[in-house]
């Protein structure tokens, strides 16, 4: 922890004198980006074995999940002083954490470290990575006429190797080229679709169309993931990973209750935040929350009626506390909502406001869209132009 605060100085002493530190603004001109800029689509076919469900995508992306991998490993020994020790312990705990994680999982896992030629253990320890490090902004919001829409960033790689040359973030710019989407199905038709990092099985972002839309975002607690995650590795495994809950809802629940329900009540290895939409906005029926989770319970359900009435936002703390200062994402974002008004909200509305700094920042991976009943999604790689605030 003191290492990683030892981080935050060093950015922040290495950043003041280029970014004007507390820059605010409210852009209405960034859509539609760039043809460029869109994120590639893959099905994944549910009704293959596990271990054969990833393979075309990794076979185009197993380079890049290598480069991420080698990224991810020289970091964590930086942080030990030069030891190999960690990642050594990865290696080798990697498959038995393996054993333990449930299906069909493990055995997508498997699969990736076949296809890609990585080690069991380094797959695994890439799937753990996202239950730590993602730091994000979503907004649910509703329409005039009543219609649903939720949209996100994912901000990605926060300490983790910050590029004095180029200003960036080494793994958030490792990752935009292994964002994508994918289309979940059975028996040929659509289940669900997410916007993954290629190389990872869970759900960080995803539509279930006419039926809900979920984000998560990272909670940070002093009850955090390490303890879940070093709890499972010794044998006490009463909690499931954030990623494959999100993706058993995705699959499973049929409804926006029903999802509710799974998020707020299955024990965890972290705490998070759910963000969910369902899809009806008259009266009592409106649907959209945040679920603020401990590892164990849920600590508050937030309902959109409560929160703004015709929208509803979370970043990385908890709605009742002020944000870190440092870190304060959500006034910015509430401007940027307020001046849009309800009126305004729409696919290119809220990308707006997505693409305003430092709503975006260069953490930024992506930006992606979703309207409930059309089941339209769409995605887009997010570049923060200079000056923007590193996270
Ligand atoms: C690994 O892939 C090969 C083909 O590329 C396949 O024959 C083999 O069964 C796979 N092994 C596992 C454990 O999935
Ligand atoms: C830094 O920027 C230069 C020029 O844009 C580019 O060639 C290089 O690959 C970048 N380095 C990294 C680590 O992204
Ligand atoms: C909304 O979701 C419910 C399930 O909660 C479903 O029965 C209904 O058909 C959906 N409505 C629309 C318009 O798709
Ligand atoms: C509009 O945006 C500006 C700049 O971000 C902000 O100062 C102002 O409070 C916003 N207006 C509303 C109504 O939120």
């Amino acid at each position: 922890m003191l290492r990683l605060l030892l981080c935050l100085v060093t950015v922040i002493s290495l950043t003041n004198c280029q970014v004007p530190p507390f820059m605010e603004e409210c852009v209405n001109n960034a859509y539609p980006p760039p043809a460029s800029h869109k994120v590639p689509t893959y099905v994944v076919n549910l009704d293959l074995p596990a271990a054969q469900r990833w393979t075309h995508v990794v076979k185009d992306k197993g380079p890049q999940i290598k480069n991420l991998l080698n990224e991810f490993k020289s970091f964590i020994t930086d942080i030990f002083h030069g030891s190999q020790a960690i990642v050594d312990f990865i290696d080798k705990a990697g498959p038995l954490v393996d054993e333990t994680l449930p299906q069909p999982f493990a055995d997508e896992m498997r699969g990736i470290a076949n296809v890609t030629g990585l080690k069991l253990g380094e797959i695994v320890f890439f799937n753990v990575f996202y239950e730590f490090f993602t730091v994000c902004t979503s907004i649910v919001a509703q329409d005039p006429t009543g219609k649903l829409y939720h949209v996100r960033n994912l901000d990605f790689g926060l300490f983790l190797g910050w590029d004095i040359k180029n200003n960036t973030w080494s793994v958030t710019e490792l990752l935009r080229p292994m964002v994508i989407m994918v289309d979940f199905q059975k028996g040929g038709e659509t289940v669900f679709k997410s916007i993954n990092f290629a190389g990872y099985v869970g759900i960080l972002t995803a539509i279930k169309p006419k039926l809900f839309t979920l984000t998560m975002n990272e909670r940070f607690n002093k009850d955090g993931g390490y303890i879940g995650l070093l709890e499972w590795i010794a044998g006490q495994r009463t909690g499931q990973w954030m990623g494959f809950l999100t993706r058993n809802v995705m699959e499973k629940a049929s409804s926006y209750l029903e999802a509710k329900v799974m998020l707020q009540n299955t024990e965890m290895l972290a705490p998070a935040y759910f963000i969910l939409g369902g899809n009806a906005t008259s009266g009592p029926f409106q649907q959209g929350c945040v679920i603020t989770r401990a590892r164990e319970y849920p600590v508050d359900v937030w309902d959109m009626e409560s929160a703004n009435g015709w929208y509803i936002l979370e970043t990385n703390y908890d709605h009742w506390e002020a944000p870190l200062f440092l870190d304060d994402r959500r006034t910015p974002a509430h401007h940027c909502m307020g001046n849009m008004t309800q009126q305004g909200v729409s696919i290119k509305g809220l990308y707006n406001v997505l693409s305003s700094r430092p709503v975006l920042n260069k953490l930024t991976t992506y930006s992606a869209l979703m309207q409930v009943d059309s089941g339209h999604f769409e995605a887009w790689l997010q570049y923060c132009p200079e000056p923007c605030i590193p996270w």
